[in-house]
C-alpha cells in the first residue's frame, strides 16, 4: 500500500441475505471493532437494497463502518421503475455505492458510457463511487488484460473523479468467486497501470481496490502490494469473522 488515504475495505453481499443476517452480521462487526478499540482501516458494507434502512440503523450504533450500495441509477429522479436513485441512497445514510461491477455489466449489459454516468450521479448525491473494472479471462489469456482495464477505466470514470470522490476497484472477473486469484506480481502490474492511467487523469491519490477471491488466508499478502489501497471482498464478507480478519490484514 503506498497510496495516501486510508486503505478501505468493502463487503459486496451481493443477491445474498436476510434482515436477521443483517442485523447479525453487523452487531458481530461492532463487537469487533469495539474489542480492538476501532477500525484497522475504512469499512464499508453494502448489502442488498432491500436491507440499507436496517442496515443504517444497525450503523448508527457503529461510527467505525460506513454504509455503501450495489447500484444506483443515472438519473435523479423519474418514471424508471425498479430503479434507485443515488439521492435516495444518500437520504437512507449511505456514503458509498459500487458501480460497473461485472455482474452488472454483464447480467445487465451495462457499458462503461452507463457506469460513467452512474458514477456521476454518485457523486453529485455526495456518494464516493466504487468504480469496478476488470478483465475477462479470455482476455486475460490473449494478452488484452491491461488494454481493457484502461479502456473501461477511461470510458467509466466521471469528469472531475478525485480522490475523495471515486475509488477504483479491479476485479479480474475470472477471480470472481472462484478461489483463483492472479499472483502478486499480476495484480501489482495492473495497479501500477491503473495507477498511471489515474494520473494521466489528474485523479491523483485515488484508491485502487482488489476485488475477487479475496479470503483472510490472501489479504495481508495481497493488500501489501504496491497501489493496492484496500479490497472489495464477496463472498467472505458475508461472515464477521472472515470480514474482520480481513479488515485487520491491511497494512
Ligand atoms: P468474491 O470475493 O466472492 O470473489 O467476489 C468478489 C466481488 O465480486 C466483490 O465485488
Amino acid at each position: 500500500m503506498t497510496d495516501s488515504l486510508r486503505p478501505l475495505v468493502a463487503g459486496n453481499w451481493k443477491m445474498n441475505g436476510s434482515r436477521a443476517m443483517t442485523r447479525d452480521l453487523l452487531v458481530s462487526l461492532g463487537a469487533a471493532l469495539d474489542g480492538a478499540g476501532g477500525a484497522p482501516c475504512e469499512i464499508v458494507v453494502c448489502p442488498p437494497a432491500p436491507y440499507l434502512a436496517d442496515a443504517a440503523r444497525a450503523l448508527a450504533s457503529i461510527p467505525g463502518i460506513a454504509l455503501g450500495a450495489q447500484d444506483c441509477h443515472a438519473a435523479a429522479s423519474g418514471a424508471h421503475t425498479g430503479d434507485i436513485a443515488a439521492g435516495m441512497l444518500a437520504d437512507l445514510g449511505c456514503l458509498y455505492t459500487i458501480v460497473g461491477h461485472s455482474e452488472r455489466r454483464g447480467d445487465h449489459g451495462e457499458a462503461s458510457a452507463t457506469v460513467k454516468a452512474k458514477a456521476a450521479a454518485a457523486i453529485a448525491a455526495g456518494l464516493g463511487a466504487i468504480v469496478c473494472v476488470g478483465e475477462t479471462g479470455a482476455d486475460r489469456a490473449a494478452g488484452r488484460t491491461e488494454a481493457v482495464v484502461s479502456e473501461q477505466l477511461d470510458g467509466s470514470l466521471p469528469d472531475g473523479a478525485g480522490a475523495e470522490s471515486c475509488v477504483i476497484a479491479y476485479e479480474p472477473v475470472w477471480a470472481i468467486g472462484t478461489g483463483q486469484t492472479p499472483t502478486p506480481a499480476e495484480i501489482g502490474e495492473v495497479h501500477a497501470s491503473i495507477r498511471a492511467r489515474l494520473d494521466r487523469h489528474l485523479a491523483c491519490g485515488v484508491r485502487i481496490l482488489y476485488g475477487g477471491s479475496v479470503k483472510p488466508e490472501n489479504a495481508a499478502a495481497i493488500l501489501a502490494i504496491a497501489h493496492v489501497g484496500g479490497a472489495l471482498v464477496g463472498g467472505a464478507s458475508l461472515d464477521a469473522d472472515a470480514f474482520w480478519s480481513i479488515c485487520r490484514s491491511c497494512p
